[in-house]
């Protein structure tokens, strides 16, 4: 047995002993008792036994703590969709208090695995990326904000969970699946992007992180981790930390449409709704957005179905906007069931919408100017969050080098059972 598995033991049997006879009424000698092992071994590990319990704290800490890591990779500027998607929930999840971490990661490297030919892009990007998320609320003094890249023990687990995946369990993912096929990357898929769930497994675990706020395209990667984790923990022991995925409130937060109705919001269709967006241009976008194209007289009974102005209103809209700008509704099921007779017009619901997203924008976009005042002072807040993020990860991968046993020069066990080997 090494170190680390004989200080695991000892801190177990402490933690049953403390609660079957209470922390004063346990002595040193009841856990060495207990566990067989000597008194002087146990004082070889634990100068007192203040030291022992302090270690015992610091255990329960780690296995009782609520952590969320989540994350984004920097292609542009952030829209809406990702407001709703995610960005929102986690601003409220860091407010509730609720959580004893937060880690929130720019994930420019693996923005790379499918811009390789873009870097450019993805270095511009970091700081709009930082630049949104603390517009929209998220704050360095409770939230850790970092950069992946500047991570590097996430590519040494990386390296290790490879061998705990298959090729053929790589190519049944879902959103890798979905995303190939968008990239027309099925020629020549590069392996650094084939492999990204892999490496999106080490983002999480990293950070021992118990909750992954996400929209619902990553459900399979939050999977995929999860597979991850069990066969590292059933190979060899007990180290790393399930995730569970937090998919956002309704299906229209899920997967929230461009203005044009399509699926897919993206730069080149022109149908995303920045955050950063000035107002002109949201109401712009609000007003030409897609409806139902059967909807053409007012008196004409409208449908639901696809129209982008309601599902935006899904996401968006809450009862005390009704009171400050459509005070003829009490609720949103008011205006649908009215649309849904007839006898209302697309005009006037757009200019609800408008009227909700400039209430909820506003506030972002004003912050965000005051913020890109001062640039140096992001990266700097990267910088901090990245020497923060780097900490927390380095003592996982210490944890998953002993694990897996290839901590050699820490293992006098070992060294010592090898001597005995040779002799
Ligand atoms: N895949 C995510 C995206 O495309 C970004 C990401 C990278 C991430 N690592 C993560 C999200 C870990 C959650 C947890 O936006």
């Amino acid at each position: 047995m090494n170190h680390t598995d004989r200080k695991a033991e000892i801190i177990d049997a402490s933690i049953t002993l403390f609660c079957e006879k209470g922390l004063d009424l346990t002595s040193m000698q009841d856990i060495a008792a207990a566990t067989g092992i000597s008194k002087a071994t146990l004082y070889f590990y634990f100068d007192s036994k203040a030291a022992l319990i302090q270690e015992v704290y610091q255990h329960c800490y780690i296995i009782m703590s609520k952590i969320i890591l989540t994350g984004d990779r920097p292609t542009g500027k952030l829209h809406v969709g990702h407001y709703v998607g995610s960005l929102r929930r986690r601003v409220e999840l860091q407010n509730s208090g609720e959580y004893d971490k937060i880690f929130i990661m720019i994930a420019d490297a693996q923005a790379l695995t499918d811009n390789a030919d873009n870097p450019e892009k993805v270095r511009q990007n970091v700081v709009e990326v930082a630049l949104d998320y603390m517009a929209c609320g998220l704050d360095p003094k409770k939230s850790t904000l970092f950069i992946q890249s500047q991570i590097p023990q996430l590519c040494e687990l990386s390296f290790y969970y490879m061998n705990l995946v298959t090729v053929s369990r790589l190519q049944r993912n879902p959103t890798v699946k979905a995303e190939i096929q968008m990239r027309n990357f099925e020629a020549s898929i590069p392996v650094g992007f084939f492999t990204y769930p892999i490496s999106q497994a080490a983002d999480i675990t990293a950070f021992r992180a118990t909750t992954v706020p996400v929209g619902e395209d990553q459900m399979p990667m939050i999977e995929q981790t999860r597979e991850i984790v069990h066969k590292f923990n059933t190979v060899y022991g007990e180290t790393l930390v399930e995730p569970q995925v937090l998919l956002p409130e309704n299906q229209a937060c899920m997967r929230l449409p461009g203005t044009d109705g399509k699926a897919k919001m993206s730069k080149s269709l022109g149908n995303c709704i920045y955050l950063s967006e000035e107002p002109e241009e949201i109401k712009k976008k609000v007003m030409s957005m897609f409806t139902d194209p059967n909807h053409l007289r007012v008196e004409d009974p409208g449908s639901l179905e696809g129209n982008t102005v309601f599902t935006y209103l899904d996401a968006f809209c809450r009862e005390e906007h009704f009171e400050r700008y459509l005070p003829d509704y009490a609720n949103l099921d008011e205006l649908k069931a009215h649309y849904q007779r007839g006898g209302l017009g697309d005009v006037k619901v757009k200019k609800f919408l408008n009227n909700v997203l400039q209430e909820v924008l506003e506030p972002i976009r004003s912050r965000r100017k005051e913020l890109q005042k001062d640039i140096p002072y992001i990266y700097e807040v990267l910088k901090k969050g990245s020497q923060e993020a780097e900490k927390t990860a380095a003592q996982t991968l210490d944890a998953v080098r002993s694990a897996m046993k290839i901590n050699y020069f820490a293992d006098a066990e070992l060294i010592r059972e090898q001597s005995e080997k040779f002799k």
